[in-house]
Order: C-alpha cells, then sequence, then structure tokens
C-alpha cells in the first residue's frame, strides 16, 4: 500500500476523529527531528513551549518568548512535508487582551508557516478562541494541567481527581469546542475524566498522562527517547536509551582522540 503523504488538516483530524484512527502527536523543536518524525509517520508535531525547559534549561515554560517559538517553529516546518506543526503560544502572548491574541497568533503563523496554534486555558479563554477562529487561526486547545498556570495549581499535579474541578475541566474542554477549536490536549487528567471528555466532544483530544481513551497521545520527544534522563514521570514510556547511546559514542570518541587512533587513513585526505 502507498504511504500516505497527503498534508494532515484540520478536517483530516476531525475525520480520523470520526472514523477512530488515533492521533499520534510528539513534541519537535529543530529541523532534524521534524524530518525523521514525519518520515516516521507522526501525524502532528507541536512546537511546545516545553522547548524552555528541554533544551533551554529553565525551570518552567513561564520565560518562552514568541522570537524563541517563532524559531523554533519556521526550523521545524522546514523538516516536514506531511505532519501538521502547530506552534504553543508563549506564556502572555494571548491572554492579555484579544487584539493582542490576535496580532501574536497571527504573527506566529506568518513568521512560522505553522499551520496552527496552540493555547492553554477553559472557559475563560473561550472568547479568545472565537476571535481567533473568526480570523482564520485554526486552534488547538490545553486543559487540565496547564504549565503556564504551574504556580496557580501548586506544581505539576494530575488535576480533576476531585468532581469539581473534573466538572470544571469537563465544562472548559466543551466550551473551547464550542468556541471553535479543532482539537485540544489533555494534559495530567484521570483516564475516566479523559474518556467522558473525548466521548462528549466532535473535536479530538490528544492526552498526555490521561489514558488510553483520547482521540490522540502527544509526548515529549526527549523523554520518550530517553534523552532527559532525569524526567520520568509514570506516564512516560521510554522507546529508546538516547542518553546512554550518546555517552557512549561521546566517550568512545574521547578515548580515540586521546589515544590518537582518531582519525586514522580511512577519516583522512
Ligand atoms: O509544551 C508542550 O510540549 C506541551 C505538550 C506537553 C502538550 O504543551
Amino acid at each position: 500500500m502507498a504511504a500516505d503523504t497527503k498534508r494532515v488538516t484540520t478536517h483530516r483530524l476531525l475525520e480520523m476523529k470520526r472514523n477512530g484512527e488515533r492521533i499520534v502527536c510528539l513534541t519537535a523543536y529543530d529541523a532534524l527531528f521534524a524530518d525523521l518524525l514525519d518520515q516516521s509517520g507522526v501525524d502532528v508535531l507541536l512546537v511546545g513551549d516545553s522547548v524552555n525547559m528541554v533544551l533551554a534549561g529553565q525551570e518552567t515554560t513561564l520565560s518562552a518568548t514568541l522570537e524563541q517559538m517563532v524559531y523554533h517553529a519556521s526550523t521545524v516546518v522546514r523538516g516536514v512535508r506531511r505532519a501538521m506543526v502547530v506552534i504553543d503560544m508563549p506564556f502572555l502572548s494571548y491572554q492579555v487582551s484579544i487584539e493582542e491574541a490576535r496580532r501574536n497568533c497571527g504573527r506566529a503563523l506568518q513568521l512560522s508557516g505553522a499551520h496552527a496554534v496552540k493555547v492553554e486555558g477553559g472557559a475563560h479563554m473561550a472568547a479568545t478562541v472565537r476571535a481567533l477562529v473568526d480570523i482564520g487561526i485554526p486552534v488547538m486547545g490545553h486543559v487540565g494541567m496547564t504549565p503556564q498556570s504551574v504556580h496557580a495549581l501548586g506544581g505539576y499535579r494530575v488535576q480533576g481527581r476531585d468532581e469539581a474541578t473534573a466538572e470544571r475541566i469537563l465544562a472548559d474542554a466543551k466550551a473551547l469546542e464550542d468556541a471553535g477549536v479543532f482539537g485540544m490536549v489533555l494534559e495530567l487528567i484521570p483516564a475516566d475524566l479523559a474518556e467522558k471528555v473525548s466521548t462528549s466532544l466532535t473535536v479530538p483530544t490528544i492526552g498526555i498522562g490521561s489514558g488510553a481513551h483520547c482521540d490522540g497521545q502527544v509526548l515529549v520527544l526527549h523523554d520518550m527517547l530517553g534523552l532527559n534522563e532525569r524526567f520520568k514521570p509514570k506516564f512516560v514510556k521510554r522507546y529508546a536509551d538516547l542518553a546512554d547511546a550518546v555517552k557512549k559514542a561521546v566517550r568512545a570518541y574521547g578515548d580515540d582522540v586521546r589515544s590518537g587512533t582518531y582519525p586514522d587513513t580511512n577519516h583522512s585526505f
């Protein structure tokens, strides 16, 4: 069977949900990995503001800037042919006013070439989402554990364990769907709540740490590749141990350089 090379669109994601096809999503921050993920059939590449923690070494996502996100998203766009590229809007780029949200999200798409934006927050973001959708900007929502609110939420912890919070998360998800999002991330919520949200919506849900019943899954690439040695939350499955592979390769190179066995005649002109 010929490989599916058609660009993944918001319409295709809705169709996938209707057909019961699971959506595969990973974070990407650069062209090289974006190309590898695209070749491996990943449907959606999320240029997450997690780049601020994973690559820039910051404690939280809060200090990520629009320039930083546009830079990473534009490199990812250059690496892909099929996957949809979603750019995460950084803290304070969309919360201050609808006018600023429209300008910053529009500029983010214009400057990076990404296909959609992602914003965090529930019902309180609905008017902003509607205003973005109205000017032709596809928006992905994000509810549950929203990392830009980490200090207000008291840390990176599961949300919606109690009935009141669970109801609020479901209401948030519905408000975002009514406002026009084409999909949403459900981060760190109990699996039964994620199932309830997913079956209540017509738009797809993309889970992270939210169980098996979401319409798709996302992980931070560097976590699932085992590159981020110190970060080992329960929900991350490691599909490789690249930190170890990198260290072994670099030690071998160091040994060769020190002993004079690299470069040999095969690697010289
Ligand atoms: O910033 C990010 O990478 C994200 C995903 C983990 C959903 O928002």
